[in-house]
């Protein structure tokens, strides 16, 4: 296991151009903050009730938790489980990506339907819906390696299952819109992905990143001591994610801005948000964003580290269970002043384009 000492504490990172002014001055505390706030009552701890269906081979249960065998036995390409409290998770992850952009679906400059949109990594297929919805021109495609989006869809929202590292099998110069989303922990090769992305897109078209940082917890006022759980847990997962050739500690805003510039797209941009870890914060919208957040970590520290933990650094299940739990009651103690970022890269492909 990874010595979280070895961390310095509580790294303040520079925050990237352009910055929201939302996103640059330091989050403020407030020291009468208790999580009664937005109170807690349980009834979200992880469990799933879905029943057996056709489809039960494959699926396995490890840790109490239901994965698909095609995102973790065919090659550890997903390590996050598939049962019913991970697709609420996610629906909450999109709640939140909405509180972050007051309400936007997106940061790149759309206008109008762009006729053909490509969601990658749709997971629930939500965000493809509700774009679809207020898009009705135009034409999404939601693509997932695993099958969690539902059967039922709007007229212009499809969905498909397949695995964004292969070649690309979509016409090249044929989406007007291309929006990723948090697969930051399953992508190997950002060099290849985004240039597929490039050729895929259409000229003029937008391309839109958006991904967290996953090894470092920030904090603005000191309060994330040195061997703070978080640390330990940060490290464990980027070790472990790094076994598989998958490198979150590179992740930053210009990290992303870099591969976009790189495959040809133009005008990139990055918008920086700092997400804070529970509602500590004073100020009321990230006091809001904190328990939102809470919920989301309250099985996503699960989520994400406890298969990483127990299959890629063959940690004991009971202490890998413990870190993670140990992180979420440090977010309810409310003491660690942790924020993570969320970055939002957007680009755009030249008119002239001949890929
Ligand atoms: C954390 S979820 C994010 C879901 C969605 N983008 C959102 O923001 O709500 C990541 C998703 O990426 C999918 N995924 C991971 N690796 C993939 C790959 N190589 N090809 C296609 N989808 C992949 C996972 O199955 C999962 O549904």
């Amino acid at each position: 296991m990874a010595d979280p000492k070895s961390q310095s504490a509580c790294p303040t990172a520079p925050v990237e151009n352009p910055v929201e002014s939302s996103s640059a001055a330091p989050i403020e505390a407030d020291d009468t903050a208790h999580f009664s706030d937005y109170d807690d009552d349980g009834s979200s701890q992880a469990s799933s009730t879905q029943s057996l269906s056709s489809s039960i081979k494959e699926q396995f249960y490890e840790n109490g938790r239901k994965y698909h065998r095609k995102t973790v036995d065919e090659g550890h390409k997903y390590l996050l489980p598939s049962d019913e409290t991970e697709l609420d998770r996610l629906d909450m992850t999109h709640h939140m990506a909405l509180v972050i952009l007051d309400g936007e679906l997106h940061k790149a400059p759309i206008k109008g339907d762009p006729h053909n949109v490509l969601d990658c990594g749709t997971g629930t297929g939500i965000w493809a819906l509700d774009f679809g919805s207020i898009h009705p021109g135009s034409h999404v495609i939601g693509v997932d390696l695993a099958p969690n989006q539902p059967s039922w869809t709007y007229p212009n929202v499809v969905f498909e299952n397949d695995d964004l590292e292969k070649e690309w099998t979509y016409k090249k110069n044929h989406f007007d819109f291309i929006h990723s989303r948090m697969v930051g922990s399953a992508i190997k090769d950002w060099s290849k992905y985004t240039k597929q992305m490039f050729d895929h897109a259409a000229p003029g078209a937008y391309v839109e990143i958006s991904e967290h940082s996953m090894k470092h917890i920030y904090c603005d006022d000191g309060s994330v001591p040195e061997d703070s759980v978080f640390y330990a847990y940060g490290n464990n997962l980027s070790d472990a994610l790094l076994t598989l050739g998958v490198d979150v500690r590179q992740f930053s805003g210009s990290f992303f801005k870099r591969h976009l510039e790189e495959a040809g797209f133009v005008d990139v941009q990055v918008f920086t948000y700092k997400v804070p870890w529970g509602t500590w914060p004073k100020s009321k919208k990230f006091k809001y964003m904190g328990a939102v957040c809470a919920e989301i970590l309250k099985t996503g520290f699960e989520a994400y580290g406890l298969m990483a933990m127990t299959r890629l650094l063959n940690i004991p299940e009971d202490e890998a269970r413990g870190i993670c739990n140990g992180c979420y009651k440090e977010i309810m103690a409310g003491k660690q002043h942790g924020y993570h970022y969320q970055w939002y890269v957007i680009g755009r492909k030249p008119e002239l384009a001949t890929k």
